[in-house]
This record gives structure tokens, C-alpha cells and sequence, in this order.
């Protein structure tokens, strides 16, 4: 990652930087398991696993009543109230990444580049999804030990969803240093019968097998670390980094919240770090704060100096800098969606034509003809219809230029116009006309689709992957956010595509 060399090739300059071009087998095939689990949503076993989130969004989110309980046992225990962690290097760098943890191949294929680019960097987060499907400890030897156990610094971490599908027990366990039960279902009456009785409870913890993975994957002194609770801040001279929990359905209970007020106070600069993004898809989703208010309030106070506001929990790469404010306090805040380290990937070719920002200031990764005609091949595969569904990059690019009315990043010859079957494939497969939220015509499912059958159909396990994860450097003065794509490639490891880089001043 040397500033002196001209940068890489990346998707945005080249069909080759976006991994199109077969390239050598990435070195990520050398550090797969023997076996290699096969992953599957449509398993019954991990769709009954799975029944907490339906319980969740149909009885309510027990999520802050469980999270009130295991704060109390952190309380208990010792964790300091303002759940912080100091840190006192004023320059320091680290990465972040979310929705990693399904131990297959697209997740291994981050590893080596995250290596190499992080070389150097003092920390790693993980940003929600830390283990699929549901968060077990059980996972953790598989889905997070073994796959970076060559990070040499210590890891952190704010739950999502799936993590809360064990009653955040596993999360805690790796995360917290804390060996509890915290979730007897909230539910009460008998109109809480149901919801009491179906609600998955945590596993088992196998503290053999905990301790036995960390010792021999992530057992260096340098590696070790504990957070104070499921939401935390890092706190450096130039840069508080405040970490959320959001539970399952995306709200925060009103004890965060007070926490989120206190710590998001004066006049040092924020980074906040969510499992839920405040931005995504060119929607605002502000996050509820129980009793009253909105973690988006929080952020876009000018009195609390938020620089940017990153989530995971949607697998691609978004970023929408807002500006906020007016008169001397006008800043600009950088909403980032960074869920692409692992998991499978979500589309961007349906995100319309941008409103939340300019189209010309939003950034996204993949690019959204590369992840049409990613998703086009996909269903030529599944429908055994690739000559009515395949669309190259470049067809598939002048078809999101035509219905979008953009100007797409890669460049392809303007006067080429779109085939007929190219933008009715565009159409079904869900890309919006302008900046209409929603195509006129029945779309094949592509987003709105339940998780559990549109991953299985999205989750590819050869090249190119369109994972990513973020480089972060710390100054004095400023932050400078770079995403990194991942494309499976060999030849991308090393130094791999810069698809975005913005330098935003701390000051
Ligand atoms: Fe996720």
C-alpha cells in the first residue's frame, strides 16, 4: 500500500480490476479446511435455527430486554459505566469489515488481501454478522478463529442480527469474556405464550472447545482483547470510535442510548461503527432509540462531531457523504455501508438513480452493471437459460446507464445503445427506472426476497467475489477511508483494488 506507486488497477478503471479476467487461483485456496462446509439457508435444521428473527419481527425485538440483563451482569462483574476503551496513540490505522462468518470460500477469499493491506494496521472490527447462521459459539472455532488466525492484532466486534439469534451468548462469550445466560425470553401473558415457548435458547457453550480454538488459532499475546460490553467506544486522542449493538430488528434500548448521548458528547471527532447502516440503498433507516429519538440525531448533531457513521448487515459497498448543518458547524457526514467482508453479496444494480446524495457523489462497490451481470450469469445458471439471462459487464453496464440515466464509473463507448434483451433483463432483475424506488415490471427476486432462498442463489464460490473491506488510517488531523475490493484473484492480493478513498479532516 505504498503512496508513491500509481494505484492499481481497480472496477471502477478496468474489467481486469474488477476480477472479469481469469486470473491465477488466489492463495486463500491453501488456507481452506480440509472440508469445506457446505452452507446452506435452505437446510431445515438452520431455518429452524434461524426462527428467533421471524419470532423477533412478529412478538417484538427482545433484544434490549436481554441486552438490559447481560449489561447487568457486566455491571456486575466490574465493566467501567462508560463501557470505554483508551487507546493512546494518536496516529494509528485499522480495518473494519462486516457479515463475515459463514466459514466457506467467499469468506477465506478476503483473507490474504486483508493481510497484506492491513499490514501494519493496530486493530480489527467487524462490523455485525460475526457468525452465520445464528451466532452459536460452536461456529466460532470455524468462522472466526481459523480464518484469521494470521491477524496479529486483537479483533472487535458489534453484533448483528444473526448474532442475536443465539441470544448474543456466543458474541459475549468471544467478545466480552463473559460466560452467561441472558435470555430467558422477555415475553409475558398469554399472548406471549408462543413466542415463549418457540424461542430458540442460546447453545450450549463448549468452554473446551472455546479455549482449545483460541490457544491454537488466535493464542498470541498480541491478539487478545476484551471489550467492555456489546456497545463500547476506543477512545484515542484524535478519534472516539463508538461501537453499537442494534439488535435484531435495528433499534437501541434507552440505556444505550443515554450511553450513546454521554459518549457522543464535546468536541472530538466520532467514527460510529453500527450493525444497521444509517444510509443504505438510498434510503435514510434513522435506527429508533427506545423512549424516544434517533441514533441519526445523535450523529447529525453538530455539538457531537461525527465525521462518518459505517454499518454492515447489507454486503456491498455504499457510501453517501451528507452534508449536515449550516453556517460555521457545516460539515459533512460519510454514511458507509461496508457489509461485503465475507457473506454473500447483495445487489447494487437496484439501487435507483441516488437522492439521499447526488448520484455523482455516491460511491458504491461492486459497481452496479458488474453486479447485474453478476446476478444475470447467476440466474442464466439456475433458469438453464444463460443465452435469454447472460449479460456481459459491458452490456449489462450500457443497460444500467439507459435505465438509470447515469453516468456509469467504468467507461464504456457512449454511443453504444442497449439490446432489447439486455434491458428486459435489467427490468426483471430489479434496476430502477431513474430514480423510481421500484421498477414497473414483476421482478425476479433479487432484494426483497427472504434471506434464506435469495443467498443461497447468491452465494458463488469462484471468482470474481466483489467482497471488500475498509483500511482506516488515524492522524492527528485527519481520517483517510479506503475500501479494498476482493476478487479471488491472485494477482489482486497483493495489493488489492482501491474502489474508494476519502480523506475527511478531524478538525
Ligand atoms: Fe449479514
Amino acid at each position: 500500500m505504498s503512496g508513491t506507486q500509481p494505484p492499481p488497477a481497480s472496477s471502477r478503471t478496468s474489467e481486469e480490476g474488477a476480477g472479469w479476467t481469469r486470473g491465477t487461483p488466489g492463495s486463500f485456496e491453501e488456507l481452506l479446511p480440509a472440508k469445506v462446509p457446505a452452507f446452506s439457508w435452505r437446510r431445515p435444521g438452520v431455518l429452524w435455527r434461524s426462527r428467533n428473527d421471524v419470532l423477533a419481527r412478529l412478538f417484538g425485538d427482545p433484544s434490549d430486554a436481554i441486552r438490559r440483563r447481560c449489561v447487568e451482569a457486566l455491571a456486575e462483574r466490574g465493566a467501567p459505566a462508560a463501557f470505554t476503551v483508551h487507546r493512546p496513540a494518536t496516529e494509528f490505522s485499522f480495518l473494519l469489515m462486516g457479515d463475515t462468518g459463514e466459514g466457506d470460500r467467499s469468506q477465506y477469499a478476503v483473507v490474504p488481501p486483508l493481510l497484506k493491506a492491513g499490514a501494519g494496521t493496530d486493530f480489527l472490527v467487524i462490523a455485525s454478522d460475526v457468525i452465520y447462521p445464528t451466532g452459536d459459539a460452536g461456529d466460532y472455532p470455524a468462522k472466526f478463529f481459523r480464518p484469521y488466525r494470521d491477524y496479529p492484532g486483537p479483533i472487535f466486534a458489534v453484533p448483528g442480527n444473526h448474532d442475536w439469534y443465539d441470544g448474543l451468548r456466543g458474541f459475549l462469550r468471544v467478545f466480552c469474556d463473559l460466560a452467561a445466560d441472558c435470555a430467558p425470553p422477555p415475553w409475558r401473558g398469554p399472548l406471549g405464550l408462543v413466542p415463549r415457548l418457540l424461542w430458540r435458547r442460546p447453545g450450549e457453550v463448549d468452554e473446551g472447545a472455546l479455549a482449545a480454538a483460541r490457544a491454537e488459532h488466535r493464542g498470541a499475546p498480541g491478539q487478545q482483547a476484551s471489550l467492555p460490553g456489546p456497545y463500547w467506544a476506543i477512545d484515542t486522542p484524535a478519534l472516539r470510535i463508538i461501537g453499537i449493538d442494534t439488535g435484531i430488528t435495528g433499534g437501541i434500548d434507552r440505556d444505550q442510548g443515554r450511553w450513546l448521548r454521554e459518549v457522543s458528547a464535546g468536541p472530538k471527532a466520532k467514527l460510529l461503527v453500527t450493525g444497521k447502516p444509517l444510509r443504505v440503498d438510498d434510503e435514510v433507516r434513522p435506527g429508533p432509540i427506545e423512549g424516544g429519538g434517533t441514533v441519526d440525531e445523535i450523529v447529525r448533531d453538530p455539538a457531537h462531531h461525527y465525521v462518518a457513521a459505517i454499518g454492515g448487515d447489507i454486503h456491498n459497498y455504499q457510501r453517501y457523504p451528507v452534508p449536515v448543518g449550516e453556517g460555521p458547524g457545516a460539515r459533512v457526514v460519510h454514511y458507509v455501508v461496508a457489509g461485503g467482508g465475507g457473506a454473500f453479496m447483495h445487489a447494487t444494480h437496484t439501487i435507483p438513480r441516488t437522492g439521499v446524495v447526488p448520484e455523482d457523489r455516491f460511491r458504491c462497490y461492486p459497481l452496479r452493471g458488474d453486479s447485474l451481470s453478476r446476478y444475470s450469469k447467476l440466474y442464466g445458471r439456475v433458469t438453464r437459460l444463460p443465452k435469454v439471462f447472460e449479460l456481459t459487464p459491458e452490456e449489462a453496464t450500457v443497460a444500467v446507464r439507459h435505465r438509470l440515466g447515469i453516468e456509469p464509473a467504468r467507461g464504456y463507448d457512449e454511443r453504444i445503445a442497449p439490446s432489447r434483451r439486455a434491458l428486459f433483463v435489467a427490468a426483471v432483475l430489479g434496476v430502477p427506472r431513474g430514480d423510481r424506488k421500484r421498477p414497473r415490471l414483476l421482478r425476479l427476486p433479487v432484494r426483497r426476497m427472504p434471506q434464506r432462498f435469495r443467498s443461497e442463489l447468491a452465494d458463488w464460490d469462484r471468482p470474481p467475489f466483489f467482497k471488500n473491506f475498509l483500511r482506516l488510517d488515524v492522524t492527528e488531523r485527519e481520517l483517510r477511508i479506503r475500501c479494498l475490493g476482493v476478487t479471488g484473484w491472485a494477482e489482486h492480493e497483493a495489493d488489492p483494488p482501491c474502489e474508494d478513498d476519502v480523506t475527511i479532516p478531524l478538525r
